[in-house]
């Protein structure tokens, strides 16, 4: 083996989806507790339900209303784990994000404003943590979570800034908003508010920097594949919640799949998310990325039986 493929093979990702964390009596732990903002912390992990069902529109699922209470719970508990880890994983992602975009800065401000947003990231990520119960996540298959893996370790600034901040950003900002006004603990419920003034500051930041730059074909064409990837995620509704149920339901048939999309009135969800993503993509400079996704389709929602392959 060569030096250049032995620095290839160590080469640290961005997204450090697959770091470990330290035992908790590691010195640096109470380092990092003493260098972070002070936050309740949170040790009740035996309930983390803090969303419940009708957060996830389960009172209008028949298998679920027709479970006994116990099943009911842990379906809810899988879910509410799923956001959790989402929001864990997302986070993880940030800290190493945003120092790449450090290295990325072109002027000093720039360069300062990235790295106040990586210690944005690195407190949302603690105060994630804080409610998460203790379990390692060093990997995931969550397949927007693998595309998001997949798109911070681009070298392209536009790319990164129209998928990353622009799109996914001000998509974080919806969804923490209503993670934040739903949530049943209050304590959570206020540290997830307050993570919204830093993640519109991040989301400006790019819109900002986008509008500066001149976006290549290359450039374009790459960032419609991711988006296209993205809005796909969305079209098919919340496959997410189908797993949860099948997880403690058993297997579920097609017919089965098909009702409990139409119970959840997944169209128009989906219908509004996408209209959501598509008043974020629609900026000056974007217009071709946006029309090239008008015209392929993909912000239209699928029906029930079409989100079922
Ligand atoms: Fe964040
Ligand atoms: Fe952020």
């Amino acid at each position: 083996m060569n030096l250049k493929s032995k620095i290839s093979d160590i080469k640290p990702k961005v997204v450090g989806f697959n770091l470990p964390h330290l035992s908790a009596e590691n010195r640096l732990q109470r380092i990092l507790t003493a260098a972070l903002p002070k936050t309740s912390k949170y040790t009740n992990h035996e309930n983390i339900n803090y969303w419940n069902a009708d957060f996830f529109n389960l009172n209008q699922v028949e298998i679920f209303q027709e479970s006994d209470i116990n099943e009911q719970s842990k379906i809810l508990e899988i879910a509410n784990l799923s956001l959790l880890s989402e929001s864990y994983f997302i986070e993880k992602a940030g800290v190493g994000y945003m120092a790449k975009m450090v290295l990325l800065a072109e002027t000093v401000e720039e360069r300062m404003l990235y790295g106040m947003f990586t210690a944005d990231e690195t407190t949302h990520l603690q105060q994630i943590i804080n409610f998460l119960p203790n379990t390692e996540l060093t990997n995931t298959d969550d397949p927007f979570l693998n595309l998001l893996s997949e798109v911070v370790e681009s070298d392209d600034k536009t790319v990164l800034l129209f998928v990353l901040q622009v799109v996914l950003e001000g998509w974080g900002l919806t969804h923490y908003r209503r993670l934040a006004k739903h949530c049943q603990n209050p304590i959570f419920s206020e540290i997830l508010q307050n993570f919204l003034q830093a993640e519109s500051r991040h989301h400006a930041t790019g819109t900002t920097l986008f509008q500066e730059m001149s976006i290549s074909a290359s450039s374009e064409k790459i960032i419609i594949e991711i988006l296209a990837q993205f809005l796909l995620m969305i079209q098919i509704g919340p496959q997410g919640i189908l797993t949860a149920i099948e997880q403690v339901k058993g297997e579920l048939t097609k017919v089965q799949k098909i009702q409990i999309l139409e119970e959840l009135d997944t169209e128009n969800h989906s219908g509004t998310r996408l209209k959501i993503l598509h008043s974020l993509m629609n900026i000056p400079s974007a217009n071709n990325i946006l029309q090239t996704l008008v015209e392929k389709g993909y912000f239209q929602p699928l029906s029930p039986s079409q989100c079922i392959l």
